[in-house]
C-alpha cells in the first residue's frame, strides 16, 4: 500500500537523530514514539516460514549464523540451567527459538507484544506460559534462572531501557542469567538514534545500563566473537564459501544476576 503525505512526513520525523534528540530534550519522545512499535499492527503469513515470520531470509548464509545462534543458546541453558528450571523468551515472535526446547527438561515461558506471533509459537512449541503486551508494560508473576532476548532491543526505545533492564532483573531469580542478542551499529549514525523504530545501542550503554544489576560474563559479536567496540564499520564476512555477503552482525551479552 503507497504510504501517504502523513506517514512520509513523520517517517522523514524520526529518520533523523537531530529531531530526535530534540524529542528527548523536550520530554516528548515518549508521546511521539510510544505506540510506533512495528510489531503492534504485524500480521505473520500463513504461508511463511516459522524463520521467515521471525523475520530472517531463508538463504544459506543466514541459515549459518542462525544455527550458531541456536548452539550458543543451547550451550548457555546446558551450563547454567538443571532439569525444570525455567526458561522466559522475551520477544518470541512465532517461537523460532523456542523450539529448541521443546519437550526438554526445561519449563519454558514466553512473552511478545503481537497475539499472533504467540498463539503461532503455541501452535508448534510446548510453551507452557504466555504473557502478551510490552515487556516493558506487563507484570510476569514468575522469577527465572535463565531469559533470553533476541533481535527485540532494536524495539525498545531509549526511555524505557532503564525499566526494560530493571524487569530483566526483577524476573530472573537470584544468580540467574540473561542472554541477549542484538544488532550491532554499523556507524556512529546508527548509536545517536537516527531511527526511532529500530534503535541501535552502542554496547557502552548497555552495560553502563547493566552495571548496578548485573555482572557481565561476556559481551562480543556473536557471529565470529570480535570484541566489541561503541561501533563497529567491519560488517560481519560470511564464513559461507559460496557467497561473499557481508551482513550486520550482532552483539551477544550474557551476564549474571548480582
Ligand atoms: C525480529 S522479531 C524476533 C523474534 C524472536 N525473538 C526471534 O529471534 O526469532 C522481534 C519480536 O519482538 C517482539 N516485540 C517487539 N517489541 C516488543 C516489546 N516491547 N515487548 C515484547 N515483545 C516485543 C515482536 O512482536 C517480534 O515478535
Amino acid at each position: 500500500m503507497p504510504e501517504s503525505i502523513k506517514q512520509i512526513v513523520f517517517r522523514i520525523l524520526i529518520n533523523n537523530f537531530i529531531m530526535n534528540a530534540l524529542f528527548r530534550i523536550a520530554g516528548i519522545d515518549r508521546w511521539i514514539y510510544g505506540s510506533k512499535n512495528p510489531y503492534l499492527s504485524f500480521r505473520p503469513s500463513e504461508t511463511k516460514s516459522v524463520q521467515e515470520n521471525a523475520g530472517y531470509s531463508d538463504r544459506p548464509e543466514i541459515n549459518e549464523v542462525l544455527r550458531k545462534s541456536k548452539r550458543d543458546l543451547l550451550d548457555t541453558v546446558e551450563s547454567f540451567c538443571h532439569e525444570g528450571d525455567k526458561l522466559l523468551d522475551v520477544g518470541c515472535g512465532p517461537g523460532f527459538y523456542l523450539d529448541l526446547f521443546s519437550n526438554s527438561k526445561w519449563i519454558t515461558h514466553a512473552t511478545d507484544i503481537n497475539p499472533d506471533m504467540l498463539a503461532n509459537a503455541r501452535n508448534h512449541t510446548s510453551v507452557s506460559e504466555t504473557f502478551c503486551g510490552s515487556y516493558t508494560h506487563i507484570h510476569i508473576p514468575f522469577k527465572y534462572k535463565l531469559i533470553y532476548c533476541i533481535g527485540v532491543l532494536v524495539y525498545i526505545p531509549p526511555y524505557d531501557l532503564k525499566v526494560f533492564f530493571g524487569k530483566l532483573y526483577d524476573n530472573l531469580e537470584d544468580g540467574g542469567v540473561l542472554y541477549l542478542n542484538y544488532p550491532h551499529a554499523l556507524s556512529w549514525l546508527d548509536v545517536v538514534y537516527n531511527d526511532m523504530t529500530y534503535v541501535q545501542y552502542s554496547p557502552n550503554v548497555i552495560e553502563q545500563e547493566l552495571k548496578d544489576k548485573f555482572d557481565v560474563i561476556k559481551h562480543e559479536h556473536a557471529f565470529d566473537g570480535r570484541t566489541i567496540g561503541s561501533y563497529d564499520k567491519a560488517p560481519y564476512q560470511s564464513l559461507n564459501p559460496n557467497t561473499n555477503r557481508t551482513y550486520k552482525n550482532s552483539y551477544l551479552l550474557i551476564a549474571k544476576k548480582k
